[in-house]
């Protein structure tokens, strides 16, 4: 009997994944599905366990929906654990996404020094959610999603004996962005992705199988510019995005127009708020509506978020891995070679073969320079925040935020990692 744990079931995204389980179940089963949450999330729990139910009911399908503080309880015998929480809850976030903009630095909840706290947040809590995971469902699967996703996913990697697979949404997001442009069906579109999540750029885009790379930048180039809900769409430079010749996620634009973003963060802080805020009142909107005992579907209001095709992604690698479908998806994988310019053990995001012993990167070799160097920065970056995080060590921290490519000294460095931990006392145990 299919057994889910979601860690983080409070969570407002949640009905996109039981909508992604309503739709698979035919291929996948899922008898027991376990909604965590904390004592902090009891409300948010409740709310959004109460729709999960509605829709399970209203689809006429067997998912028995249990709401639960216990997390032991949910992970017994568990096959698969699904990780989507935050650590700190939204205050925290915004705190992340201010600290930096103080400094003149990107403010943001995963890219920076913002993904660098919230990374310090979430490591210990990680790792006792994998204490419970070996003790109690060591065959278990853990598709994290918690933020940042590739920097969590190499910490169980590297620190545990638990099976991890890292998502994002943004790779599919980027396929179906392009088959939008190309209005086509999004799956006649492929795209060969080589980086680490929030880094990762599509290398090579086909259409039914032919090689359109060139002629997509050409009009990428042309003005175009896809994005996510949560990051502001400034466009490209035609000349920027032509020399590049890949596709730049949306994540890029941070490291590739970093004073323009900076600007605009700024302005956004000082009028709508950061996204933080924004998402804030959101999702208190999201809730007042998911108490509406009549609303028994994911409402659409939802796509105001940035995790669009959530559920796909997270659902239907579930489903690969269930059934051993041996298909190709975009996951956060330790690197194992891959790409030669990385170290084995550490986690990169790209396109794998899925089946029931996981995920099998398809090799890409060295990558270009031109994506090289960035790629190498932030990854230092990131096994330096794996091990502060970690450890709890202030040394190894300050090295981490000084050699991260958006701050510009070890002075601002150290300034703002004083500030993270003043600010984050609650919830750095290690430090
Ligand atoms: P949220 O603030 O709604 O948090 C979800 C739930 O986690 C809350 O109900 C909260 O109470 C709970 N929580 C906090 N600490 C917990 C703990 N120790 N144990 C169990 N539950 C705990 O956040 P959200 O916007 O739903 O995002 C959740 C996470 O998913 C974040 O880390 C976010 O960055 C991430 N996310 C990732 C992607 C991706 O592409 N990988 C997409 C969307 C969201
Ligand atoms: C994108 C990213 C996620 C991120 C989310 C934020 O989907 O891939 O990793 O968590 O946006 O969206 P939000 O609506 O919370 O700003
Ligand atoms: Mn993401
Ligand atoms: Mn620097």
């Amino acid at each position: 009997d299919l057994k889910i744990a979601v860690i983080g079931g409070g969570s407002s995204y949640t009905p996109e994944l039981i909508e992604g389980f309503i739709k698979r179940y035919n291929e996948l089963p899922v008898k027991d599905l376990y909604l965590v949450d904390i004592e902090e999330g009891k409300e948010k729990l409740e709310i959004v366990g109460g729709l999960a139910k509605r829709m399970v009911g209203k689809a006429g399908v067997g998912i028995n929906i249990h709401l639960t503080l216990d997390r032991r309880e949910a992970i017994k015998d568990a096959d698969f654990v699904v990780t989507q929480f935050r650590v700190g809850g939204i205050d925290a976030r915004i705190r992340d996404e201010k600290i930096p903009l103080k400094y003149d630095v990107i403010g943001q909840e995963t890219t920076g020094p913002g993904g660098f706290a919230k990374a310090q947040r979430t490591i210990p809590v990680i790792l006792d959610v994998c204490k419970d995971i070996e003790e109690l469902a060591p065959n278990a699967w853990l598709i994290n999603f918690t933020n940042p996703s590739g920097v969590i996913t190499e910490t169980v990697l590297k620190h545990t004996n638990v099976k991890a697979i890292g998502l994002c949404n943004v790779p599919i997001g980027m396929v179906y962005g392009v088959a939008e442009m190309l209005e086509v069906d999004p799956k006649r579109v492929y795209i060969d992705f080589a980086g680490l999540n929030h880094l990762v750029w599509g290398t090579h885009i086909y259409l039914d199988g032919e090689d359109i790379t060139e002629k997509l930048i050409d009009s990428f180039a042309g003005g175009k510019s896809l994005s996510m809900k949560n990051v502001p769409q400034l466009p490209w430079d035609p000349d920027f995005i032509k020399s590049l010749g890949m596709y730049p996620c949306p994540y890029h634009r941070y490291y590739y127009l970093t004073d323009q973003m900076l600007e605009k963060q700024k302005e956004e802080a000082a009028t709508v708020g950061t996204r933080g805020e924004v998402v804030k009142k959101l999702e208190q909107e999201l809730f007042e509506l998911y108490k509406d005992p009549n609303l028994n579907i994911k409402p659409p209001q939802l796509e105001k978020r940035g995790g669009a095709y959530y559920s796909d992604a997270a659902c239907s690698l579930i489903c690969s891995i269930y059934n051993d479908k041996k298909d190709i998806h975009v996951v956060n994988v330790r690197n194992n070679g891959t790409i030669a310019d990385l170290p084995d053990d550490v986690v990169i995001e790209t396109n794998a073969i899925i089946d029931r012993n996981g995920a099998h990167p398809i090799n890409i070799g060295h990558v270009p320079a031109k994506i090289r160097g960035l790629m190498q920065a932030v990854k230092a970056y990131e096994e330096l925040t794996i091990e502060a995080g970690v450890k709890g060590d202030y040394y190894t921290a300050l090295q981490a935020l000084t050699i991260h490519p958006l701050v510009p000294s070890a002075m601002i460095a150290k300034k703002i990692l004083d500030d993270i931990i003043e600010q984050n006392r609650d919830y750095l145990p290690q430090y």
